[in-house]
């Protein structure tokens, strides 16, 4: 099977990494790519937003599969155009995906289905948005409706701090068209996981839970980035937890976009808040997680990319997902000045010395922010690798990716130190 996989980021090794793996797999390309996916993968030098080279690709080298990484290119119609060509892929078409690309649409969806998420609004217009926030006294969230690359959503502890996100995101227009519409909800508490599951139209298969750190500092200090980190599996989320998420959360999502005609396939990642009402859902993500794809692909066991084919030719219900019971903790190596302005082009040392230490690959370091310039390995993005390692237990897990993370140098190179703390306390 000859099989694309378009982005160029930490989830997209992962996956590169694994699909590369099977024995199904006769050629792997990468649009485009990054110097860890180019050890298993041809990378081709096209962006992972631009949906008319990325079609023109698949098309004239009759790609079997199509794998997509990033939200842009789902809500921009690349599996339409591919669909349209005959052409299968990974992933939901631009109306499924807009569970993602639009948060209005999501929140509609699920309070008519009866989804249990946070109270919300949804306003176009500035004053009747500003009127209704100096209306409320409770803690608000001002969410701005489009994508917004993670950063549009505004947790806020009082009024003149949702007036300030109101004024970023509809009159400043940080986020562009994405802010032209915003949704405003209730603030929740409690801890956060994220689930996955892969989705053929109708059969629905969970993946283990993992978690996230969003906030740059030690704590969830600072500002928000792509995300510090992550570990999988998550132990808050029970497995009467995940049942209750199945059954109040996916199985609605998931029957009331196919039954509203547009099916869903591909992953859909519900992000939760574990409240003392019961889970609630902070938002949808139409695609897997980055990094929380890098722990639990770790511990994938099963073919991921029979897995993937499965989902798109809907037969998902012939497959089994087989997991490693040993958790997984990935540990992201930043630049420093990350998520502000960052130097480039700095070499990095100490990989292959990091990956060395795992018994038979139970440390990977997957390349999210690098380059090849002069034959060098140097940094070329925000978040640069994902040091990722497995363990007896999380605490284990975690010892061994920050023993690795010791071994790989770059100048300014920054990590959060409590990735996984929040499972092992
Ligand atoms: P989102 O982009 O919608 O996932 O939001 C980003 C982050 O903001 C989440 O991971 C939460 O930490 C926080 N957040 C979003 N919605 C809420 C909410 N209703 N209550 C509390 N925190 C929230
Ligand atoms: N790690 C959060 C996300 O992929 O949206």
């Amino acid at each position: 099977m000859k099989v694309l996989i378009v982005g160029g980021g930490g989830r997209e090794h992962a996956l590169a990494w694994r699909i590369a793996a099977s024995p199904l797999c006769t050629k792997l390309y990468a649009a485009p790519g990054n110097p860890g996916i180019g050890q298993f993968a041809h990378c081709v030098n096209i962006p992972a937003e631009d949906v008319e080279a990325l079609a023109k690709f698949a098309i004239g080298e009759k790609i079997d599969l199509t794998v997509v990484g990033p939200e842009d290119a789902l809500a921009g119609g690349l599996v339409d155009k591919l669909d349209a060509a005959g052409l299968k892929a990974f992933g939901p078409t631009a109306a499924a995906a807009q569970l993602e690309s639009d948060k209005a649409f999501a929140k509609h969806l699920m309070r008519q289905h009866a989804i249990p998420t946070a109270e919300a609004r949804v306003f176009d217009d500035f004053l009747k948005a500003e009127e209704y926030v100096l209306s409320r006294t409770e803690p608000l969230v001002v969410k701005a409706s489009g994508l917004a690359k993670g950063k549009g959503a505004y947790v806020c502890d009082n009024p003149e701090q949702a007036l300030d996100a109101l004024a970023e995101i509809m009159k400043k227009r940080v986020h562009g068209e994405a802010g032209d519409r915003v949704v405003i909800e209730q603030r929740l508490s409690g801890p956060e996981v994220s689930l996955l599951a892969f989705v053929d139209g109708r059969t629905i298969y969970t993946m283990e839970t993992a978690q996230d750190h969003k906030a740059i500092g030690d704590g969830d200090s600072g500002p928000n980035t792509g995300g510090m980190g992550a570990y999988c599996p998550a132990p808050v989320a029970t497995d009467a937890i995940i049942s209750q998420v199945e059954r109040e959360v996916l199985v609605p999502t998931v029957d009331a976009l196919r039954r509203s005609g547009r099916p869903y396939k591909g992953v859909l990642y519900a992000g939760l808040m574990l409240t003392a009402g019961g889970p609630r859902v902070l938002e949808f993500n139409c695609r897997f997680g980055d990094p929380e794809t890098q722990p639990i692909l770790m511990r994938l066991q099963s073919d991921l990319l029979e897995v993937l084919w499965a989902v798109a030719n809907g037969t998902l219900e012939d497959v089994t997902l087989k997991w490693d019971p040993r958790p997984a903790v990935c540990v992201v190596m930043s630049s420093g000045g990350y998520p502000g302005s960052y130097k480039k082009g700095l070499p990095i040392t100490g990989i292959e010395a990091a990956e060395a230490d795992g018994d038979d690959g139970d440390v990977k370091v997957f390349h999210a922010g690098t380059a090849r310039s002069g034959g060098k390995l140097v940094t070329a993005g925000g978040r640069v690798l994902g040091v990722t390692a497995l363990g007896e237990t999380i605490a284990a897990a975690k010892k061994r990716a920050y023993a690795a993370v010791s071994k790989i140098a770059f100048e300014g190179a920054y990590c959060r130190h409590d990735i996984a703390d929040k499972a092992i306390k």
